[in-house]
């Protein structure tokens, strides 16, 4: 006999907010087409769901049996399938992970973010309420807080939309069940994009309103330029805000301006260095018995984000070679001290690392170098999507290529090393995790809502193009620099010079 599948989320909340959770879940089962009833079963404490083709499931809501091992009101709801095809149960999970949070979930993200959940007391006018809003942002909690926020400040849920990346963040499900559930927003996948920006722009266009797009990749344009140019007079104004988003617009003609939170200084001097920390955190949580101090390290792109790596790396008393294409930040690795060279062949030749960490933003290490790596080795991303390494190549090189599941992709290169590719080749500090604690990543989305505020209200100075200076000068005036070091800056009275 099969082992039954489990699906378990843990949730916090009082007593009554996990009842309701739960309760709302199995009526939302019931409703499903792939579920023909849901009854509660006294004699179990749990909800039995008859499911298509003599399919069986349950679901129930339990309490962690030992509390002092887990956070403080945590729930856990388990969803069961005990019998049945599998496209039965993967219809059954589908449906049984599409969890919101709870009201002490939400404002413990809300306090956590005191810049964003805020917004709307610093415009009160809602100056949002006359423009559509289409978001890439990535799916975590701080997303809903932007969102909430968003919708203070007059956007209407039904001319928002957001493309879901599909990565596999922490709470993926869950963000996306209360994106549909609470907040009424439409979400469409990243594999339906196009599809998803035409159904964006029928419904908003229909109300007589245009668009700000908030893009965080440069999804939205290129593809709106490039498959639906005569729809591309629908968007206003872009707010971007990762570098990859700002090289996919580069050689493209920018009908309409970018605010370009990407290329900000508040980006590129406060959030970098947290984005670095959070790849080697989740790094070493994945790999937790492994031995890296004293150990070979190699980093793949000495700009903002791949600086402060090596510079963590580091700190992890890893011995860290750097590797970038740029002579000019070449010499400025060698000069902190970083080994380096000309040649990235050579150089891996030499150092033997075995840990590589990319931050190029495009292809930057295939099979050619890889085959130079010592045995046991890990190739780590921190670039969007899966494009730092020539994957397909590392394939066909390979004579074994094995799912690691969380761990990411086993590939045995023929005569060579065997190598993991941790997390698929996706960004590794969205794997599984949530990147940046909130109160950090505070900054940042504030920020976006700033720029979408000042796209939506015209602002003479935000011109067709980059608008880099103006952006500059648009995010210092909003205050929320000045209120994000009152908050975690020195403490009142004890400031130094
Ligand atoms: N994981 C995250 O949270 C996150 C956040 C923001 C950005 N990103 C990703 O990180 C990437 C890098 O961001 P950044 O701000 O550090 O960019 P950046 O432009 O500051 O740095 C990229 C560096 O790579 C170098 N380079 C270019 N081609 C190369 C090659 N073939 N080999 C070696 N070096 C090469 C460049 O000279 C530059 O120094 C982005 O493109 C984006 O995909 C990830």
């Amino acid at each position: 006999m099969k082992s039954p599948l489990v699906h378990a989320v843990d949730v916090l909340g009082t007593p009554a907010e996990a009842r309701h959770l739960a309760g709302e879940l199995a009526a939302r089962l019931a409703d499903s087409p792939d579920v023909e009833s849901v009854d509660w079963d006294k004699a179990s404490a749990s909800w039995l769901c008859t499911l298509a083709d003599g399919g069986r499931g349950r679901l129930a809501l339990a309490a962690p049996a030992d509390p002092a091992a887990a956070p403080e009101r945590t729930y856990r709801i388990v969803a069961t399938f005990e019998q049945g095809t599998p496209p039965v149960a993967e219809a059954f999970f589908a449906a049984a992970r599409q969890l919101p949070f709870t009201s002490t979930e939400v404002a413990a993200a809300v306090s956590e973010l005191p810049l964003t959940s805020r917004l709307a007391d610093r415009w009160p006018d809602k100056p949002l309420a006359g423009t559509g809003l289409l978001l890439t942002i990535h799916h975590m909690r701080d997303f809903l807080v932007l969102v909430d926020s968003l919708l203070g400040l007059g956007v209407d849920p039904a001319h928002m939309t957001v493309i879901d990346k599909e990565y596999p963040y922490a709470h993926t499900h869950r963000v996306d069940a209360h994106l549909v559930q609470r907040y009424g927003t439409t979400v469409w996948r990243y594999r339906d994009l196009r599809e998803g920006i035409e159904d964006h722009i029928e419904r908003v266009a229909a109300a007589g309103k245009r668009s700000v797009v908030m893009d965080d990749g440069g999804y939205v344009m290129p593809t709106v330029l490039r498959e639906l140019p005569e729809q591309a007079g629908h968007f206003t104004g872009l707010v971007e805000q990762t570098t990859s988003g700002i090289r996919k617009v580069e050689g493209l003609d920018l009908p309409l301006p970018l605010f370009s939170v990407a290329e900000s200084d508040m980006k590129g001097m406060i959030e970098s260095y947290g984005i670095a920390d959070a790849a080697v955190r989740n790094t070493l949580r994945l790999l937790p018995d492994e031995q890296f101090e004293g150990q070979a390290a190699l980093v793949l792109g000495f700009g903002r984000i791949g600086h402060e790596v090596a510079r963590v790396l580091e700190m992890r008393r890893m011995r860290v070679a750097v590797f970038d294409a740029d002579i000019t930040r070449l010499v400025a690795a060698h000069e902190e001290g970083f080994l380096t060279g000309r040649s990235l062949e050579q150089l891996v030749r030499t150092h033997r690392p075995r840990l590589v960490i990319g931050c190029v933003g495009s292809r930057s290490f295939g099979a050619r170098e890889a085959r130079l790596l010592p045995e046991r080795s890990f190739l780590v991303s921190t670039t969007s999507r899966n494009f730092e390494f020539d994957l397909e190549e590392l394939r066909a090189d390979s004579t074994a290529v094995t799912d690691r599941g969380m761990l990411g992709t086993g590939y045995q290169l023929a005569g060579g090393p065997e190598l993991v590719v941790l997390g698929h080749g996706m960004p590794i500090n969205f794997h599984y995790a949530e990147s940046l604690s909130n109160r950090y990543v505070d900054l940042v989305l504030a920020g976006l809502a700033v720029g979408a505020v000042a796209l939506a209200r015209a602002d003479e100075r935000l011109r067709p193009g980059h608008n880099v200076a103006a952006t500059n000068t648009i995010l210092a005036e909003a205050g929320i620099i000045d209120d994000y070091y009152r908050l975690y800056g020195p403490a009142a009275g004890g400031e130094r010079g």
